[in-house]
């Protein structure tokens, strides 16, 4: 089976591991603030605090905004975390259309759904792309709100020159297997202002003032620590930590493998009418995390690949046709239309040539065989 993600990993990440695991330290340590440095270091601005998922980084982020009681402008096209994130936090989902072409958040659909009672504005950079983050702060200023920026898809990717994650006031990376940096499970919380980042920093560690590895140095162990609020467990560990050491500096190069595939498809399927491909928008570097076409014929495609051997997906049901979002105000038709013909190919930095050739020829044959190919 081709798969539609895989992670990438050689010797290095093997390496590291094995370093940490002698070490002695596998809990939050040294590794993990090395990885937190080198990945603020990376998008050149903010304070890291490392996670263990991305949906933590999420939940810290909405409980940083203070959101509780108030409306938070959201996406209907996401995985459910970026939502579940606004009421764990007591915040209230309102959700904004999207854009047909990018399937990003639609600033002019969160412009209209402004009201008193809005505190923040969540964005998804759906699949690496940028949303228009010029209009989106534009708009947080004007209306004195914040911004979440859920990068989960975005690592690596660009919008007019910035790195993604540097625009709003928090953004949440995930280092999920699947993601551009994948460490298994993994997360990274960045917060604009350092007090955010000083106090996400002790929530994700149950609220304790100063978490084991602060408390331990090279002359004594200090015992003491007091708690000041109730936290969470939320913490990355010095394992997962070395790996996402490694990631990082392979990002690049790992996001320019999964850009030139996606080129690949890029040429190879333009001819094909009866599909819509993703096209990069002015002023943006994606991170290229999937490449999702659209089609009308998405369910007969799907079968046809799976049964060649091929796994594609489907990112994402829209979070308002759950039953527990179905309540919540926004009305979304783009979405409700968009959504049924999204589907997602295999991409990542190991695909080979000949995968992508045999993808790339199974896709061009089901065109063949339905009499759909011009
Ligand atoms: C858009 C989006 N947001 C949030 C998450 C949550 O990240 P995690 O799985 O690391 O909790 C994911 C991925 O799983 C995602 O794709």
């Amino acid at each position: 089976m081709i798969p539609v993600f895989r992670p990438s990993y050689g010797q290095e990440e093997f390496d590291a591991v094995r370093e940490v695991m002698s070490s002695g330290w596998v809990g939050l340590g040294p590794k993990t603030r090395e990885f937190e440095e080198k990945f603020q270091a990376y998008l050149g601005s903010g304070y890291a605090s490392a996670l263990n998922s991305g949906t933590a980084a999420l939940h810290l982020a909405m409980l940083m905004a203070d959101i509780k009681g108030r409306e938070v402008i959201t996406t209907p096209m996401t995985f459910v975390s970026t939502n579940h994130a606004i009421l764990y936090s007591g915040g209230i989902p309102v959700f904004a259309d999207i854009e047909p072409d990018t399937c990003n958040i639609d600033a002019d659909c969160v412009e209209k759904l402004i009201t008193k009672k809005t505190r923040a504005i969540v964005v998804v950079h759906y699949g690496g792309h940028a949303c228009r983050m010029d209009k989106i702060m534009r708009l947080a200023r004007k209306h004195k709100l914040l911004v979440i920026e859920d990068c989960a898809h975005a690592a690596g990717g660009e919008f007019k020159g910035k790195k993604l994650g540097t625009f709003g006031d928090f953004a949440c990376f995930s280092f999920h297997a699947v993601k551009n940096l994948a460490t298994g499970e993994g997360g990274m919380l960045v917060c604009r202002r350092k007090a955010d980042y000083q106090h996400a920093t002790r929530l994700r560690w149950l609220g304790i003032s100063k978490d084991t590895w602060s408390r331990e140095t090279k002359v004594k162990y200090s015992w003491y620590y007091f708690v000041e609020e109730v936290g969470w467990k939320a913490h990355l560990n010095d394992i997962p930590s070395a790996i996402g050491i490694v990631q990082l500096r392979r990002l690049d190069q790992t996001n320019a493998a999964r850009r030139e595939r996606a080129e690949r498809y890029g040429r190879e399927l333009a001819d094909l009418d009866w599909m819509t491909l993703p096209v990069v928008q002015p002023n943006t570097a994606p991170a290229w995390h999937n490449y999702v076409i659209k089609t009308e014929h998405r369910d007969g495609l799907n079968a046809w690949l799976a049964q060649r051997g091929i796994a594609t997906g489907v990112h994402y049901i829209p979070n308002n046709h759950y039953p527990m979002y179905k309540r919540c105000k926004g009305k979304t038709p783009v979405c409700e239309k968009v959504w049924a013909t999204l589907l997602t190919l295999p991409l990542f930095p190991d695909l080979t040539a000949d995968e992508q050739s045999q993808v790339i020829a199974e896709i061009r044959a089901y065109g063949r065989d339905k009499g759909l190919n011009a």
